[in-house]
């Protein structure tokens, strides 16, 4: 049993909605059931391009959601503004290029570093925990340390391609546990997320040392056939 918590990511629920630019499906609406049906925390990822998030979510789900809202944010001055406006109870960093279709990878740490610790600074005081978004690397575990992150969150992409594709991925698993391990040992609370499936999740679960999965794509997705509230209630089964 690693009781590891489950972060609910509904930008997706967002995506439906604007690709018809109507009010609904309503991220709102998701965002409150999945509280309902006991997701830990609830993820959105307010995008500089507003692709699918929009500031009045954030609004929205903020005034209404009592479990910790994790709001995603790029390291820009805007969403530092945002962020410090909203206050929400989590906030994740993380690296941000217009065109790519999701978050290809982890932050770089070694670029705007004054400027991230400025940022992790200022948000701390106003009391939000502060994630960033790593890649699976010792070298970066360290600096995340360095630049005083509570938490970070460790991109499963590539290793969750790896199980999708049928291939090895015991390395990239090694990695994973290695950072998970040096982060501990250090004093960060460690997070995973992306790409995550009811399979990648159920083999990474068994890593000692991961507090919180973020998962949304597979999520929303399988919500389409099952509903939100069976495919919650599965990952938190499998990631208890
Ligand atoms: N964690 C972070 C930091 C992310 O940026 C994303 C994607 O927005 C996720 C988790 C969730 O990834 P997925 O939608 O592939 O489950």
């Amino acid at each position: 049993m690693n009781n590891i918590r489950l972060g609910v990511n509904i930008d997706h629920v967002a995506t439906v909605r604007n690709a018809r630019g109507e009010k609904y499906p309503s991220p709102l609406r998701a965002a409150i059931l999945a509280e309902k049906c006991g997701a830990d925390s609830v993820t959105i990822h307010l995008r500089e391009d507003r692709r699918h998030i929009i500031d009045q979510d954030l609004s929205a789900i903020r005034s209404k959601l009592k479990i910790p809202l994790n709001l995603e944010i790029a390291a820009t001055n805007e969403m530092l503004k945002i962020a410090l406006k909203h206050k929400p109870s989590f906030i994740c960093i993380v690296p941000e290029k217009r065109k790519e279709i999701t978050t290809e990878g982890g932050l770089n740490l070694n670029f705007k570093k004054e400027f991230l610790k400025e940022i992790i600074y200022k948000l701390k005081k106003n009391n939000s925990r502060v994630s960033l978004f790593i890649e699976p690397k010792q070298s970066d575990i360290k600096k995340a340390k360095l630049l005083n992150a509570d938490c970070v969150e460790i991109h499963t992409g590539k290793f969750c391609t790896l199980i999708n594709e049928k291939k090895s991925f015991k390395n990239e698993l090694d990695k994973i546990k290695k950072a998970v391990t040096l982060g501990n040992s250090i004093g960060l609370e460690v997070h995973a997320g992306h790409g995550l499936t009811y399979k990648s999740a159920k083999i990474l679960s068994k890593t000692k040392g991961i507090k919180e999965f973020n998962i949304g794509h597979f999520l929303v997705g399988e919500s389409i056939f099952v509903g939100l509230s069976e495919t919650i209630n599965q990952f938190k089964k499998i990631i208890k």
